[in-house]
């Protein structure tokens, strides 16, 4: 891949003297999901597949960027004169976004750079390309300018710039999973703290399969920010009868007591999903530990009920995968991962059911949907890194 990436800089950007390369992954998360502007907990962990990333410092502020998954876009020119979201930037606002929020914490950025990427992960499968591409430039200026910042600021650096920059007002976990990952670990995160804790995943001859719906979101990205909204304002009717600051702070029993607070049936559901989200994730992990692979899969599948009943996340093809692979044996638990609306689901499957899994999954999807999924099986892997 080095030299492959290397000797593509070299035809875009003329030569390749004095360019480094890079890598930061994507991610998938096992279980905890919407949980995390609620400050709950999440369990993702960074995959080996990813984005990797040819840099080269500048003489002026000039800022080129190409991408070998848009060729057709060929090289877009910007300046760090003009760090402003456009429409027609089209994938450069990640990383345009990501030397802004340098700026904005007083990091300014001495030179411009020539940037060139390509991305492993499968384009809106929902394993988080954008936030592997805003960690992979935070990254790069690290290195390039030696700023003082840990991986864990470059998650948050990250998860601003998106929310700033990019009009996405998405949690911590995407940028925090990416930035953190280390090979063969989850991470378990609390989110209203940030404090974490790996978890090795053993799964007892099991692998994690991941099922790409192929349905473009679209919507996505509005119903996202709904429910966000939704969630607050249940949180501000709670906060009335109990002093609480998240939804992550109350068990299943004080959700319960303090439910009749909550004005809409429908906003009773969203936060209730977010309640018994976070206690399953818990437990999961503490199920993980045990070697209890089994109850790590009940909790994933119950997850997916909630995501799909109680938050309406789900839509028919992500839960025709579900449904299809928890018919299938040697699954170990199955969901949607990621945002939902569209993306991907993640599977614990045994290693020798994994061929079955993919084809009569596969088929009965095609059959119901009417085109195609796709299946990946995965790799844990670690966070960003120079090459
Ligand atoms: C997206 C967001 C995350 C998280 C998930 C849902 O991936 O970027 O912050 O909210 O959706 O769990």
């Amino acid at each position: 891949m080095k030299e492959l990436i290397l000797s593509k800089f070299a035809e875009v950007f003329g030569d390749a003297e004095g360019a480094k390369t890079y890598f930061a992954p994507g991610r998938v998360n096992l279980i905890g999901e919407h949980t995390d502007y609620n400050g709950g907990h999440v369990f993702p962990c960074a995959l080996t597949i990813g984005t990797y990333g040819v840099a080269r410092k500048r003489n002026d502020s000039k800022l080129r960027f190409y991408s070998m998954n848009f060729p057709g876009r060929g090289m877009i020119e910007s300046s760090l004169e003009d760090l402003k979201p456009y429409k027609e930037a089209n994938w450069t606002n990640y990383p345009k976004g990501v030397m802004w929020a340098f700026e904005q914490r007083g990091m300014k950025l001495p030179c411009g750079m020539d940037l060139l990427l390509n991305g492993t992960i499968p384009n809106g499968s929902g394993l988080s390309s954008s936030a592997s591409v805003e960690v992979l430039t935070g990254y790069i200026l690290r290195d390039f300018f030696d700023f003082q910042v840990s991986n864990q600021d470059l998650a948050l650096i990250g998860q601003y710039s998106e929310n700033n920059f990019n009009g996405v007002n998405c949690g911590i976990m995407d940028q925090f999973a990416i930035a953190m990952g280390k090979k063969d670990n989850a991470i378990f995160l609390d989110t209203a703290t940030l404090q974490y804790e790996y978890a090795p995943i053993k799964l007892e001859g099991a692998k994690i399969v991941i099922a790409s719906s192929n349905k473009k979101r679209g919507l996505g990205d509005s119903k996202y920010n709904e429910r966000r909204s939704e969630c607050e304002t249940a949180l501000a009717e709670l906060q009335k009868v109990t002093p609480i600051k998240s939804l992550g702070e109350l068990t299943e029993e004080d959700f319960a007591k303090y439910e009749s607070a909550i004005g809409s049936e429908v906003r009773r559901r969203r936060a209730k999903h977010a309640v018994y989200e976070n206690q399953r994730t818990v437990q999961a992990v503490e199920a993980l530990g045990n070697n209890d692979v089994e109850r790590f899969g009940q909790l994933m599948n119950a997850s997916h009920v909630s995501l799909r009943d109680d938050y309406e996340v789900t839509g028919i093809e992500l839960d025709t995968l579900v449904e299809e692979a928890w018919k299938v044996p040697g699954v170990i638990g199955s969901r949607m991962t990621g945002a939902g609306f569209g993306g991907c689901t993640v599977s614990i499957v045994k290693e020798e059911a994994i061929d079955n899994f993919i084809e009569t999954v596969g088929k009965a999807y095609q059959e119901k949907i009417g085109y195609a999924a796709d299946f990946y099986v995965v790799e844990v892997g670690d966070g960003p890194r120079i090459l």
